[in-house]
C-alpha cells in the first residue's frame, strides 16, 4: 500500500488535504493523524472492516479495544450510554487528554471494543484532529499510531517509522503537546476508576468523582493469571532493546551511582537536563527535561526511548524513577512497565 504523507498545520488551509483523509476514512481506509497526547491511527469506528483494518496495521491482538474519538462531548450521544457524571467530567476536561468508559450502543461494532459491552470515548484537544472528524462525518476508531510492542508515536516520522506502506495517509502536525496517551477513566454510576494515568491527574478528577479509585495494575506489577479491567493491561508492553531499570534513592546517591554507571562502555542514560554538565564526557545521554518540569519529561520520554533503540551497542539503560503524584503518575506508569518493574534502591 502506499502512504501519502502531508503536513497540515492550519485546518482551514488545509481543507482540501482533510477532505482527503475525510474521503479515505468513509472508504473504510485508515489515516494517521496528531492530537495533544500522541499520534493515532484512525478508521471509521462505525464500520467494523475498519477495525479489522487497523488491528492488521498495528498487528495488535483484535480483543483490545480501541478509543472512538469525536469532535464534541455530546458527539458521544449516538455510541455511548452518556450520563451526568460523563458531561461533568467533558465540561472540565473535554476537549482534552481524557478518556471515558461508558456503556456502549450498538452503532458500535464489537469488533471496535474487543467484545466488550463497554465503549472508550476521547474528544481530543487537536484543531486538527477535530477538523478531521468533523470532516469525516463520522466517529473515528484510533490506537496510538506505532506498531504494537513500539512506544506511542509523539511525532509524524515516528507513526512513519511504524506505518508507512500499512496505512493510506499520515497526516503530519507537529509535535504531540503533552506526549503520553490520555487518562482513562471508567464510570459506573457516580463511581469511577483510573484504568491509565495522563495529563489529567487523579487529583484533578477527584475534583468531579470524589471517590475516585485507581485500578491496581496502574502502579503494580500485575499477578500471574489476574483478571484487568483493561485488556490493554494484560500484553506484554513496550520495553526497550537495553533493559531498563529505574532508580530510586537520595538524590546525591542516585547522582553518584549515574555518573560511575554513564562511565561504563554499554550505558545510556534518561537523564535530568541539570545532570548534563557533571557526567563523563563519553557518556551516552538521552535528557528529558529539568527534574522539576514533569510536563517536559512526559513530552520527551517515549522519543527518548525510540532514540535509545536507534543507539547501537546499548545494553543497559538507567532512568529516575518518576514520582506517583500529578503528572508523575502517568510518567511512573509508563516508566515501570518499561522497565517491567524493575527499580533499584540506591543507598
Ligand atoms: O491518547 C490516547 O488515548 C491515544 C490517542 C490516539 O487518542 N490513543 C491510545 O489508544 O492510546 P490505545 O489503543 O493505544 O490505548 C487505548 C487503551 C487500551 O489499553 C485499551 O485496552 C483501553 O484503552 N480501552 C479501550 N476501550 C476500553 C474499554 N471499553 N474498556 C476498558 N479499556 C478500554
Ligand atoms: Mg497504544
Amino acid at each position: 500500500m502506499e502512504t501519502q504523507l502531508y503536513q497540515i498545520k492550519d485546518p482551514e488551509k488545509d481543507a482540501a488535504i482533510l477532505q482527503k483523509a475525510a474521503e479515505i476514512l468513509r472508504r473504510g481506509g485508515l489515516v494517521v493523524f496528531p492530537t495533544e497526547t500522541v499520534y493515532g491511527l484512525g478508521g471509521d469506528a462505525t464500520n467494523q472492516n475498519a477495525a479489522m483494518a487497523i488491528y492488521a496495521a498495528k498487528g495488535r491482538p483484535s480483543d483490545n479495544p480501541l478509543i472512538i474519538h469525536v469532535a464534541t462531548p455530546t458527539e458521544a450521544e449516538p455510541y455511548a450510554v452518556t450520563s451526568d457524571t460523563y458531561y461533568r467530567l467533558a465540561r472540565h476536561f473535554m476537549p482534552g487528554p481524557l478518556t471515558v468508559i461508558l456503556p456502549k450502543k450498538d452503532t458500535i461494532p464489537l469488533s471496535v471494543t474487543g467484545g466488550l459491552d463497554t465503549v472508550a470515548i476521547r474528544c481530543p484537544d487537536h484543531a486538527v484532529a477535530r477538523a478531521l472528524i468533523q470532516a469525516a462525518g463520522v466517529p473515528i476508531a484510533a490506537p496510538s499510531a506505532n506498531r504494537s510492542g513500539k512506544p506511542s508515536p509523539t511525532c509524524a516520522a515516528h507513526a512513519a517509522e511504524d506505518l508507512t506502506g500499512r496505512v493510506d495517509m499520515i497526516l503530519d502536525g507537529g509535535d504531540c503537546e503533552v506526549g503520553l496517551e490520555s487518562t482513562i477513566v471508567k464510570l459506573e454510576g457516580d463511581r469511577g476508576i483510573l484504568l491509565r494515568p495522563g495529563a489529567v491527574t487523579p487529583e484533578d478528577l477527584r475534583r468531579i468523582i470524589p471517590n475516585l479509585s485507581i485500578a491496581p495494575a496502574v502502579t503494580a506489577a500485575l499477578g500471574e493469571g489476574e483478571r484487568v479491567l483493561s485488556p490493554g493491561m494484560k500484553y506484554r508492553h513496550y520495553a526497550p532493546t537495553a533493559p531498563l531499570v529505574l532508580l530510586e534513592g537520595e538524590e546525591t546517591h542516585v547522582r553518584a551511582f549515574l555518573i560511575e554507571k554513564a562511565g561504563e562502555a554499554g550505558v545510556g542514560i534518561l537523564c535530568f537536563d541539570e545532570e548534563i554538565p557533571v557526567m563523563p564526557k563519553n557518556a551516552t545521554l538521552f535528557p528529558v527535561g529539568k527534574r522539576a518540569d514533569l510536563e517536559t519529561q512526559a513530552h520527551r520520554l517515549f522519543a527518548a526511548l525510540r532514540e535509545a533503540d536507534a543507539t547501537p551497542h546499548l545494553e543497559r539503560l538507567y532512568a529516575h524513577l518518576p514520582p506517583m503524584e500529578g503528572l508523575g503518575l502517568a510518567l511512573y506508569n509508563r516508566a515501570i512497565r518499561a522497565a517491567a518493574h524493575t527499580i533499584l534502591h540506591v543507598t
